[in-house]
């Protein structure tokens, strides 16, 4: 049989999104498909635990393009890819989310006449200063099938012109990753080993440039979190590119009240968020798996591509001001919310099901 479905994942979001779909058409046996992975993210806890953890096979081909800068990165991705792409000649290759490993792969797969479809497609900040809206807006131009989480990523898409029939409106694939795992968690041995309580820590995370490459900016935002650590405890598994930011600041500040711990797999962190009082984020993706956790979030971004995790879910724009964030720290609770539609944990089935279609048709 011939390889049908290439699915390329670079970065830690990514894995979560894939794992869905690899496991939806391994259980159909209609289509061959297989893993690539680009080697973006590489240290163990930002790539190989999310693979052991989410039942995924180890990748067949791993690019190991490793860190760089945008350029550096996304060219060695395609310079490594379109070789493996021309080897395996698979019908389709999906990308997922907003990475740049996205775009290198995109790009190369349609150069080479492959079709390519984006899993997270439509999403828009339109703040064209972050790396990832240019990896979205331009992923979605040159794929074939756009599948979207929410219906305003389709209006989005159909808006910049894309035709109609190319966008399928599937709801979010990293629910169905938190459906499948949240059961099977241990949440108290979680909680135990990270040494904190049910409901009483804020749970951070951050790594957006526009947060940490900015000197000012994480200076502000790393006194609103010493302030807030006075009166309870602030866990902050920190992302690698935070954790070099944040030793540039010392020997000024000393981190006696944040808790500032490595970066965590998968599953652990699940555990964390679930039963954090508030989770604060810079992450696309946590602000969305919060929503669908219906654990408040506050997003220190001025902007978000996800508006609906606003405006259905738990999420809220913050600004590093001491005294807005914490008013909005400390009223956050009980605030109405839904989980939007489609969020069932059944995306990774829908695209499996409209890539058989496809290639039936
Ligand atoms: C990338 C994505 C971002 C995503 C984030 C999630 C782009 C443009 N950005 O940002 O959308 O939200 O991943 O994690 O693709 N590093 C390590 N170990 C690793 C991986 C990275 O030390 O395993 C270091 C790199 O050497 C670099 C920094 O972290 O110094 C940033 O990594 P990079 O992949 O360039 O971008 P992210 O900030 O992770």
């Amino acid at each position: 049989m011939t390889l049908d479905v290439l699915l390329v994942a670079g970065a830690r979001p990514n894995f979560v999104k894939l794992a869905p779909l690899y496991r939806a058409l391994h259980a159909q046996h209609r289509l061959k498909s297989t893993i690539v992975h680009t080697g973006q993210h590489y240290d163990d806890a930002m790539s190989g635990s999310f693979f052991r953890e989410l039942g995924i096979p180890e990748p067949e081909v791993n690019l190991e393009v490793g860190p760089g800068s945008h350029a550096v990165q996304s060219g060695t991705v395609m310079q490594r890819f379109e070789p493996v792409l021309m080897k395996l000649a698979p019908r389709w290759v999906v990308v997922f989310g907003d990475v740049n490993s996205t775009l290198a792969c995109a790009l190369v797969a349609v150069k080479l006449g492959i079709k390519v479809a984006h899993v997270e497609a439509g999403l828009r900040s339109n703040d064209w200063t972050m790396p990832e809206e240019i990896n979205r807006v331009v992923t979605d131009r040159i794929a074939q099938r756009l599948y979207t989480p929410s219906r305003d990523a389709s209006a989005n898409l159909q808006r910049e012109g894309i035709p109609p029939e190319r966008i399928v409106f599937v709801g979010n694939i990293m629910v169905d990753t938190l459906r499948t795992q949240l059961p099977s968690l241990d949440q108290s041995s979680i909680l135990r080993d990270a040494g904190v309580e049910r409901g009483k820590y804020v749970l951070v995370t951050l790594h957006r440039p526009s947060n940490v490459d900015d000197g000012v900016r994480l200076e502000r935002i790393w006194e609103v979190l010493e302030r807030a650590a006075e009166r309870e405890t602030i866990l902050f598994p920190t992302h690698p590119r935070t954790q070099a930011r944040l030793k540039a600041l010392a020997p000024r500040q000393t981190g006696r009240g944040v808790r500032v711990v490595d970066p965590l797999p998968y599953r652990s962190f699940l555990g964390l968020m679930a039963n954090a009082r508030v989770v604060v984020t810079d992450s696309g993706g946590i602000q969305e798996e919060t929503t669908a956790l219906g654990v408040p979030c506050l997003t220190l971004r001025r902007n978000t591509e996800r508006p609906i995790t606003i405006e259905e879910g738990t999420n809220q724009l913050v600004e590093p001001e001491p005294a807005s964030f914490d008013r909005a720290l400390h009223v956050v609770n009980g605030r109405r919310h839904r989980v939007p539609e489609l969020w069932d944990g059944l995306t990774g089935p829908r695209i499996a099901d409209d890539l058989v279609r496809l290639a039936e048709t």
